[in-house]
């Protein structure tokens, strides 16, 4: 048995406890094992994860105030690189060096950031810590695809989270906004907000469904998302839903327009003006901004306009398509099916998950991306 495996294989599955809380950090998990010299005895003696808003490191809390034994080994187990650049703390390896008890580092990936990208685990090796690092490396790829899309090719992760009708549509008619899945969905799918960076819809979303774009499942509003608006134009009413709450709540628009009168209008509701040049005003460009403020995970909620876009700009990862109870029929000549979006196009999906809620479903569609080797 590979013991290692065993431990780093805890500290990747307990990421999932810290998702969207680290902001603009990844989220990192490491625990401290403590053996005996002839490695039959093991106790983990301490653990630690990235904390709230990113700092300290996951390293900084396993190590902070323990005190080790004479007699014992310890090795550290953690799901990323440790860094070693010094930033606005001492970094992890140098704490890891000085801490002097820590014989062994074990981690499953490299860390992406160019100060980094193995820099640390030189460093380790080069004052005499053992390293091991590639372990369950296909897993922690994929738990880190934000971080590394954010790294290596200045965007999020984007996954575009849709709510269709049994036969594609997203709406029952044009500009008006349909109630499409049941209760356990929406629960769901405040939980996932929770887990994510930010939040993208086109600015019709806003006219039409007015919506809030929170987290509002129990106990998780604080960690709501970045809600990001598309709005070239910056024509939206400050008197939708949405701005109301924008001085707790951060909230981004995108646009195009120089009107310093209704820039003045949003500013003073505390919502931050991002403005792009029409002529380079396009989704790359603004995934690559939002990448730059430290976005790793983005959830794009709609419209229809707005999928569309993303979908035929190749510019996602994932789908999460939900599907209600419902049967919309295309009476208005309404376009908008992402049915036959995704069934007239040469893209390929593959499909990773399959949930029933009561009587909606969840299919969670996957696009293959070859990620820059790290
Ligand atoms: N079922 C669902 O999952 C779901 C989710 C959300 C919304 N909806 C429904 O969708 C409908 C609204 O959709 P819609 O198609 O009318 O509008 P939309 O996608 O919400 O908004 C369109 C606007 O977004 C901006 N935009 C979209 N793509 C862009 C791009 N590639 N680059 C720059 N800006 C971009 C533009 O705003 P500017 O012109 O201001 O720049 C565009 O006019 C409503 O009926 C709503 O209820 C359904």
């Amino acid at each position: 048995m590979d013991i290692d495996k065993t431990y780093i294989n805890i500290c990747l599955f307990s990421l999932k406890q810290i998702l969207g809380t680290t902001f603009p950090n990844p989220p990192v998990f490491s625990i401290l094992l403590e053996s005996s010299k002839n490695f039959i005895e093991n106790k983990i003696v301490s653990h630690g994860f990235t904390s709230i808003s990113g700092r300290p490191h996951a390293e900084a809390n396993v190590l902070n105030l323990f005190k080790p034994k004479k007699n014992k080994i310890y090795t550290l187990y953690s799901t990323l690189e440790p860094c070693c650049h010094v930033g606005r703390e001492e970094s992890c390896v140098s704490k890891i060096i000085k801490s002097k008890f820590i014989k062994r580092v074990v981690f499953c990936i490299n860390d992406p950031d160019h100060r980094v990208n193995g820099k640390g685990k030189k460093m380790l090796i080069k004052n005499g810590i053992k390293v091991r690092s590639g372990l369950l490396k296909k897993k922690a790829i994929e738990a880190y695809k934000g971080y590394i899309l954010n790294r290596k090719v200045s965007r999020p992760k984007v996954y575009l989270k849709l709510a269709v009708s049994m036969n594609g549509f997203i709406s029952r008619k044009k500009n008006t906004r349909s109630m499409i899945t049941n209760k356990i969905v929406n629960k769901y799918n405040h939980i996932l907000r929770s887990e994510i960076d930010a939040i993208l819809v086109g600015s019709n979303t806003l006219k039409i469904d007015n919506c809030f774009l929170t987290c509002r499942a129990q106990g998780l509003e604080k960690y709501s998302p970045i809600r990001v608006i598309l709005n070239s134009k910056l024509d939206l009413d400050y008197n939708l839903n949405i701005f109301n709450h924008s001085k707790k709540y951060q909230t981004i628009i995108f646009t195009s327009s120089n009107d310093k009168s209704r820039y003045e209008n949003f500013l003073k509701r505390k919502v931050q003006i991002k403005y792009i040049s029409k002529s380079k005003y396009n989704l790359r460009n603004i995934l690559k901004e939002l990448s730059s403020i430290g976005v790793l995970n983005l959830i794009v909620e709609g419209g229809g306009e707005t999928f569309s876009s993303f979908f035929k700009a190749k510019l996602f990862d994932e789908i999460y398509l939900y599907r209600g109870n419902c049967f919309f029929e295309n009476k208005e000549r309404y376009s908008f099916n992402f049915d036959k979006i995704l069934n007239s196009s040469s893209l390929k999906l593959s499909s990773k998950l399959k949930k029933n809620f009561g009587n909606n479903t969840l299919e969670i569609l996957h696009k293959n991306n070859k990620l820059v080797n790290i």
